[in-house]
């Protein structure tokens, strides 16, 4: 097992599989900027299901325990169950996620299920149809996300649900999502609008804490707060008293927890970034592509999180410098 700067290990990899997404929410890829002439990834400079498994015995050689597949849309990448099969093969690795939009879910989900996936968590923001239209760019249809997480759960994955909060657009929904979601028994999360890019505009004001989350739902259902599941989680958790499951909430802006951060992601054209706010990264590309052996890639990823000293999150209130961050679309969240 490896350790950064920081003294923290390199346990989960997050791995983008596209750039593309069916989707415009405003807060990551909005229409204004990610329109039709918008310069995507083309097919050779993105990594190949071999180069990421390649990527992943590796990592896992150096302590990785968890995968994450992320986007843009992950199931926009053809042939992803494959992926996920030939990644269910690789030592070390014990348990491999999926974050996704849901909108192809219900094609798919038997088919990951078949591949080895064991959970899936699905981003929706607002029950309401016109909001969570509004909400994506007028792509995608609330209803059709549901009928995803429907099929998600009867193809026997276990699911989560993903609300990013946002002051003034979706609060009102924090209580309905927090109801349909306790009866149908799936852990809803709640994320702090955070400022990943440049393309969102963010401001602090716009951002409804993980204090303010609790005590809208707290009045109506009283929870309590539980320890984490696994070290390093980046949801606080909190139980319904009912005995009717959790909610977690997501609070990098409020209550930031960069001090147990232990991921590394991979874009889809195999950049190696050690935080979601980086600037640059490491083009693993390139090496994967040239005459390097195994074990030379691995000591110079090892050597990258050796330096690793990023903090982002926990700096965050009190830098003014105003830095160029890479885009969440690109670097999957
Ligand atoms: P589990 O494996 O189920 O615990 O999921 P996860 O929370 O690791 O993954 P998920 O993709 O659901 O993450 C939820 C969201 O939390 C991400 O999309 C980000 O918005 C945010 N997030 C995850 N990791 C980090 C991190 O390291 N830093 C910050 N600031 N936010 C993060
Ligand atoms: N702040 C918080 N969460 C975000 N996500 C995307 N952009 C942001 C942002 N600016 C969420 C998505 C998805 C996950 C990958 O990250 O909704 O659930
Ligand atoms: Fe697509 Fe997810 Fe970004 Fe929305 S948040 S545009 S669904 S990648
Ligand atoms: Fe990790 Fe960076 Fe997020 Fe902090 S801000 S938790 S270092 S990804």
């Amino acid at each position: 097992m490896i350790l950064d700067s920081l003294d923290r290990p390199l346990r989960d990899l997050r791995i983008s599989v596209t750039d593309r997404c069916n989707f415009r929410c405003s807060y990551c890829m909005p229409e204004h900027l990610f329109g039709k002439d918008y310069p995507f990834l083309p097919p050779d400079r993105i990594l190949t299901f071999e180069e990421i498994y390649r990527l992943a015995e590796i990592f896992a050689s150096l302590g990785t325990k968890k995968i994450r597949l992320t986007g843009g849309e992950p199931l926009l990448r053809r042939e992803l169950p494959v992926l996920i099969a030939m990644l269910r093969k690789v030592g070390g690795i014990e348990d491999i996620g999926l974050t996704t939009n849901g909108s192809l879910l219900k094609t798919f989900a038997s088919e990951l299920a078949e591949a080895g996936l064991e959970r899936v968590t699905v981003s929706l923001d607002a029950l309401d149809p016109e909001l969570f239209f509004s909400m994506n760019g007028k792509r995608g249809e609330a209803a059709q996300v549901l009928r995803g997480i429907e099929a998600a759960a009867e193809a026997g994955l276990s699911v989560k649900i993903n609300m990013v909060v946002q002051k003034g657009v979706n609060e009102t929904e924090i209580l309905p999502m927090a109801s349909f979601f306790k009866e149908k028994g799936h852990t809803l999360r709640f994320i702090e609008y955070m400022d990943v890019g440049n393309a969102n505009g963010w401001e602090l004001s716009h951002v409804t804490s993980k204090q303010e989350i609790i005590k809208i739902i707290d009045a109506k259902f009283p929870l309590k707060a539980v320890p984490p599941a696994y070290p390093g989680e980046v949801a606080s958790r909190y139980e319904y008293m009912d005995g009717s499951g959790e909610i977690g909430v997501i609070s990098s802006v409020t209550d930031s927890f960069c001090s147990s951060c232990s991921r590394a992601r991979i874009s889809a054209e195999g950049t190696l970034y050690t935080c979601l706010f980086a600037s640059r990264g490491h083009d693993l590309r390139s090496l994967l592509r040239s005459d390097m052996d195994d074990a030379m890639l691995k000591a110079e990823i090892a050597n990258v999180w050796n330096l690793r000293h990023d903090r982002y999150s926990d700096e965050r209130m009190h830098t003014k410098e105003a830095r160029q961050k890479i885009e969440m679309s690109h670097i999957g969240g």
